[in-house]
């Protein structure tokens, strides 16, 4: 059984139709990596994923449960199961970086001071910062903070993580980190990943399965190995990174 599963998911703003009947199952304990230029709703599938938006038409399963039509009472005893990076890493600045990652644990359990204290600690050494806890988001570098907001989404324990663009903004190094931290959490903590990037280099490293959003569809579905060997054309030129005819149309016009 997939441990997620989209059913002819559609959703529009408007007259901004950004799914269209997507279908996905997703294997529990693989990495799955999500790619798609700016704009094609990315960001959007992975906010139906954890309830935060509702499709206008299609259905999300988790673990043999329907979550897209539940209460927002029970929704919130399901998302303790995924912990969301978001594509901004929003951390609370007034907090230091231990009481970040307490947070979650804070609201959601009735674990003592001492036991989340210790847990909070457990996590970000998970991430490689165990010396970060008392400072302040604001002392850390962007990348230092993404793996803060790491520790944070894996307090809970969750059983999948969801990251939305985890690299974007960082260098080629600061995104290695991250990339090897994607793959730790998935060996360590056996956890389900669904990652969103246009970053190809983490694609390729982190991904069990990469699918391509464009149009609104799923325009491809496959491996490391099958991306790379794709004759078709939008794949290529996201791959190599080529603007075609569509997006360079602005210029023959100017
Ligand atoms: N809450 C919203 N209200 C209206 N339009 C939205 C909303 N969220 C996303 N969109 C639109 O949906 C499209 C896909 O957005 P998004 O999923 O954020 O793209 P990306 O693939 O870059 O993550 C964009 O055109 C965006 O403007
Ligand atoms: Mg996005």
């Amino acid at each position: 059984m997939p441990i997620l599963s989209l059913r002819n998911l559609s959703k529009r703003f408007g007259r901004n139709v950004v799914l269209r009947d997507v279908s996905l199952e997703i294997e529990t304990g693989k990495t799955l990596v999500v790619l798609g230029p700016s704009g094609t709703g990315k960001s959007v599938l992975l906010k139906h994923i954890v309830g935060l938006l509702k499709p206008d038409r299609g259905e999300v399963w988790f673990e043999g449960q329907r979550i897209d039509n539940i209460k927002e009472r029970d929704l919130a005893v399901v998302r303790e199961n995924f912990g969301f990076l978001f594509q901004m890493g929003a951390l609370f600045d007034s907090l230091t970086n231990l009481e970040n990652v307490a947070f979650p644990l804070k609201e959601h359990t009735t674990l003592s001071a001492v036991e989340i204290a210790a847990k909070a600690q457990d996590c970000l050494a998970m991430v490689g910062l165990p010396e970060a806890g008392p400072k302040m988001p604001g002392e850390m570098s962007g990348g230092q903070r993404k793996r803060i907001a790491l520790a944070r989404a894996i307090a809970m324990g969750p059983k999948v993580i969801l990251y939305d663009e985890p690299t974007t903004g960082l260098d080629p190094i600061r995104s290695d980190v991250i990339n090897e931290l994607i793959l730790r959490l998935q060996a360590k903590l056996g956890v389900t990943s669904i990652v969103v990037t246009h970053d190809m280099n983490s694609a390729f490293k982190v991904a069990d399965r990469i699918v391509m959003l464009h149009g609104g569809v799923l325009h491809f579905d496959g491996t490391a190995e099958t991306i790379k060997q794709s004759t078709d054309p939008i794949v290529q030129r996201f791959i190599a990174g080529e603007a075609g005819d569509d997006e360079l149309a602005w210029m023959k016009k100017a």
